[in-house]
Parts: C-alpha cells; sequence; structure tokens
C-alpha cells in the first residue's frame, strides 16, 4: 500500500478554502504544527502538499528542480505578465533568464546603488515632522520610483501615483484571477474583471508608449530595457515588442512591490522593539556620520542588514513559493502524485522553533553570528534554484540603502490604535494599511548626491 502523508480534512468541493481563505499564512503555521512537515489538503478542486522541511525543500528547488513545473498560481498570473521571466517555463525561460541576466551583474548593481540613495533622499524631504504617513503607500513609491529609474532610466515620479493606482488594482484583482474557480468567475461580466482589464490595458500602454519611443531613438540608455532591445540569443534572435513588455512588465511588479512590503513590516517591527531601534539608528549615525550611505558602505551597515533579514523573516513579501509535480514525486516514505501543488511557505519554515530559537522575536542580532548550523532552505525568501529571484542582490542593497537613507532623517510611530493585520495577496501586504507618524531626528541632513565604487555586495547566507 502507498503511504500517504497526514490530511487536513475540509469541507466538500471548496476543500479547505473557506479557512484558508480567512488567514492563509497562518492557516499553514498551524498546519503544520499540527500535521508536521508535510500535510495534504485540498484547496477547492487542487491536491496540495505543504512541505515544511528546509532538506525536502531544497530537494524540490534544487535537486529535483526538474521534476516541477511553477504552479498554477503562477501559470493562472500569465494573463497580466504573459510569457515573463515569472510565469515562463523550461527552454523558453532558460533563453529568457539568460537575455535579462547581465541587468543584474555586480558592476551594473554599483550603477544602481547611488540611483536608490538618490531617489530615497529625494522622497524623505517630502516628508514632514509630525505627519501621518501611511508607510504601505510611501514605501510603494518609493520603490516604483526606484525600480523606474534603475531598470528604465525613467523619472515617473509625475506619474508614479498614477501607475501605482493602476498596478495596485491590478494586483488586488489579480488576487481573484488567482483563486480557485477563477477560470470560470473571469469569463463572467463582473465590473472587477472589468476594473482588472481597464488598468492592463493602462499599464501596457505605458510600457508600449517607452518602448516605442526607445526604439524610435535607438537611444542606448545602459538601462535594462536598452539591454533587453539590443539582447541577441546565440541565434541572432531578438526579442518582440511584447516579450520586452512581459519582461518589463514583470520586473517592474516583481521589483517593487516585494521590497516595498518588506520596508514597511521594517519600520513596524523597528517601531515596536524601541532598544532594537537604537542599535540600528546608533550604526547608521556611527558608518554614516552624516554623509549620505554608498554601494562602499553595505559592508559596514551589518546590523541594518539584519534588521532586512530579520523583517524577511517574520513577514516574508513572497509569503508562499508553490511547484506543480509533473510526476509521482516521492518525499520521505509517501509519494506525492502526479499534478499535485506543492506548497513551501517562508512564512511557516521562517517561524519553525527549530530553526529560529524564539521565533514570534524581532532579533536582528541572530543574522550576526555566521556558521551557525541551520539548514540553508530554512531561510527562503528569495527562493532557490533555477528559479531563485534574479533580482535578489538587487533587493539586499536596495533594502539596505533605503532603510539607511530614511533613518538618517525619519523615525516613525505607529499610530495609536491603528490595527496592524497582514493581507497575504500575491505578497504579503498590511491589510489596513501602516499608518506611522513621521518623528524628524536630524534637522540637517545631507543633501548631496552619493558617489559609488566597487567593494562586494554582501548578503547573509
Ligand atoms: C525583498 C524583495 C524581493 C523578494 C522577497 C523576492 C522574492 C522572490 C521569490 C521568492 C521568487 C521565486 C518565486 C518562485 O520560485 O516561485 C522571485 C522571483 C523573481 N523575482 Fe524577486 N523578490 C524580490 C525582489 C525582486 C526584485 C527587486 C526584482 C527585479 C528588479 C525581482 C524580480 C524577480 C523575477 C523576475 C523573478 C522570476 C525569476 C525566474 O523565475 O527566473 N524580485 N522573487
Amino acid at each position: 500500500m502507498v503511504a500517504r502523508p497526514p490530511q487536513r480534512k475540509g469541507f466538500p468541493i471548496v476543500g479547505v478554502l473557506p479557512q484558508f481563505r480567512k488567514n492563509p499564512p497562518v492557516f499553514l503555521q498551524t498546519m503544520a504544527r499540527e500535521h508536521g512537515d508535510i500535510v495534504h489538503y485540498r484547496l477547492g478542486p487542487q491536491d496540495v502538499y505543504l512541505v515544511s522541511n528546509p532538506d525536502w525543500i531544497k530537494d524540490i528547488l534544487v535537486t529535483n528542480q526538474t521534476n516541477f513545473t511553477k504552479s498554477r498560481f503562477l501559470e493562472r498570473a500569465k494573463v497580466l505578465l504573459g510569457e515573463g521571466l515569472l510565469t515562463s517555463e523550461g527552454e523558453f525561460h532558460r533563453r529568457q533568464r539568460r537575455l535579462v541576466q547581465p541587468a543584474f551583474h555586480r558592476d551594473r548593481l554599483i550603477g544602481y546603488a547611488s540611483a536608490m540613495v538618490e531617489t530615497t533622499a529625494q522622497t524623505r524631504e517630502s516628508w514632514t515632522g509630525g505627519a501621518q504617513l501611511d508607510m504601505a503607500r510611501e514605501m510603494m513609491r518609493l520603490t516604483l520610483g526606484v525600480v523606474a529609474k534603475t531598470l528604465f532610466s525613467a523619472d515617473v515620479a509625475s506619474d508614479a501615483d498614477e501607475i501605482g493606482n493602476a498596478l495596485t488594482q491590478v494586483m488586488v484583482l489579480f488576487d481573484m484571477v488567482l483563486m480557485p474557480f477563477s477560470e470560470w468567475i473571469e469569463k463572467l461580466p463582473l465590473p472587477s474583471i472589468r476594473r482588472f482589464e481597464k488598468a492592463r490595458d493602462f499599464l501596457d500602454k505605458t510600457i508600449y508608449g517607452i518602448i516605442a519611443e526607445r526604439r524610435a531613438s535607438k537611444e542606448d540608455k545602459g538601462d535594462l530595457l536598452s539591454m533587453l532591445l539590443l539582447a541577441q540569443d546565440e541565434d541572432n534572435s531578438t526579442m518582440s515588442d511584447k516579450q520586452i513588455r512581459d519582461e518589463a512588465l514583470t520586473l517592474f511588479l516583481a521589483g517593487h512591490e516585494t521590497t516595498a512590503n518588506a520596508l514597511m513590516w521594517a519600520w513596524y517591527l523597528l517601531s515596536q522593539n524601541p532598544s532594537v531601534a537604537e542599535k540600528f539608528y546608533d550604526e547608521v549615525d556611527r558608518v554614516l556620520e552624516g554623509r549620505l550611505p554608498t554601494f562602499d558602505d553595505l559592508p559596514r551597515l551589518k546590523f541594518t542588514e539584519g534588521v532586512f533579514a530579520e523583517s524577511m523573516r517574520l513577514y516574508p513579501p513572497a509569503w508562499v513559493i508553490g511547484r506543480r509535480a509533473k510526476a509521482d514525486y516521492p518525499i520521505a516514505q509517501y509519494t506525492i502524485p502526479k499534478k499535485s501543488i506543492l506548497m513551501m511557505s517562508p512564512w511557516v519554515v521562517h517561524r519553525d522553533p527549530r530553526w529560529f530559537p524564539e521565533p514570534e522575536q524581532f532579533n536582528p542580532a541572530r543574522w550576526a553570528f555566521q556558521g551557525d548550523n541551520r539548514p540553508k532552505f530554512s531561510y527562503i525568501p528569495f527562493g532557490g534554484g533555477m528559479r531563485v529571484c534574479i533580482g535578489e542582490r538587487f533587493a539586499w542593497m536596495e533594502g539596505v540603502l533605503l532603510l539607511a537613507t530614511v533613518a538618517q532623517a525619519w523615525r516613525f510611530k505607529l499610530v495609536p490604535g491603528h490595527p496592524v493585520a497582514t493581507a497575504a495577496l500575491i505578497t504579503l501586504r498590511a491589510k489596513h494599511g501602516m499608518k506611522m507618524v513621521a518623528e524628524r531626528r536630524n534637522s540637517n541632513p545631507p543633501a548631496t548626491s552619493p558617489s559609488s565604487s566597487t567593494q562586494s555586495l554582501q548578503v547573509p547566507a
């Protein structure tokens, strides 16, 4: 007889969907706690297995990665992202990855560092002392500016709100597009489906407009878009406008919402942990001595890096990673049937006391100890294997530089009584936003642009 993993019973037809919908990451965590490192459940018509053992996760993401495709979750994302890096598969994905990868080489990153700091220095000037800010919105605005500037050389400050609104609409409605049964819902003439299409059309218009301008001017601006336009594969083939649109929109989406959420949760966690916050501000002041940060400062901003790492541990922006089994797949004594979905949740693994003692504690100092014997795949905010986040190094750099630049001038206090709750859409947002009061730390923050140079970027193991 074939051994079956423990099963979480659900309702007929919908399975555990009602409980899952209430608070997905916490529901997954409860299941892992109650049933162990592997648990089977049904989400609507789909058989799903939650896998929470780091070694098994490594096997799925790395060792046996060719046994899997992306889960239905991302297959459905093609409605918006077409055949971009996030959603494509197989040989086509490998070709696109080869073409896009050079935009994330180390020498490129060095150039992005100063653009990141400059954009942040401008944004921090737009705040006033005592003002109530929604840090969810502010961080989104900031990282949208960064991705636009670093990847598309565009100064979208004036368009940022409009693009941001369209993206937000797309993301919220996109959540629905990704749910079980959505193939049918999508065909209905619902107002929400029309709003989704309208927002998508607006984004398309903006991106095709930028592509057309670039093709007409033939100018190489040295940014990602220019690289996409110029990129040639070994057979000299280039990308169509549609393919460039898919990659550009993918990077636009994947490249700002995740980082924005990580930063928002970092400000929240700092506000709740004053003694940790003091260490963070001390480091920023000591290392930078009043000037704006540069790429060279990164190795010395270790505690700041720990703050970012710890925020992503407790609130991983990509709270779940999914794969679909192409064939029956063995895990321990079990056989996972072909076509099942395997879910791996950074939220669940990152809060496991076996790997992180006192897991609910926000403790950036835990990242100072290198060489611990924690399994590598117990910390997976960026996934792993051939589908690992292409922007991982970009994101570490951005997280540290943005935190340090903002912290030079501001600290933030949570507005008393503001309800803090997660909203697990594609990324882990705050359900009610994050209302905080800005307090000025230094009345004379530096205003000059930083220069960049060539030191290596440190990333926690
Ligand atoms: C804190 C920030 C970020 C987090 C937590 C994050 C997380 C992730 C994760 C977990 C994956 C893998 C998904 C899977 O295996 O199914 C991924 C893929 C990806 N990310 Fe990120 N990401 C971040 C920032 C960025 C940035 C800044 C960019 C681009 C500028 C980016 C672009 C992408 C792309 C294109 C992929 C698909 C890669 C492929 O399949 O080849 N991400 N990201």
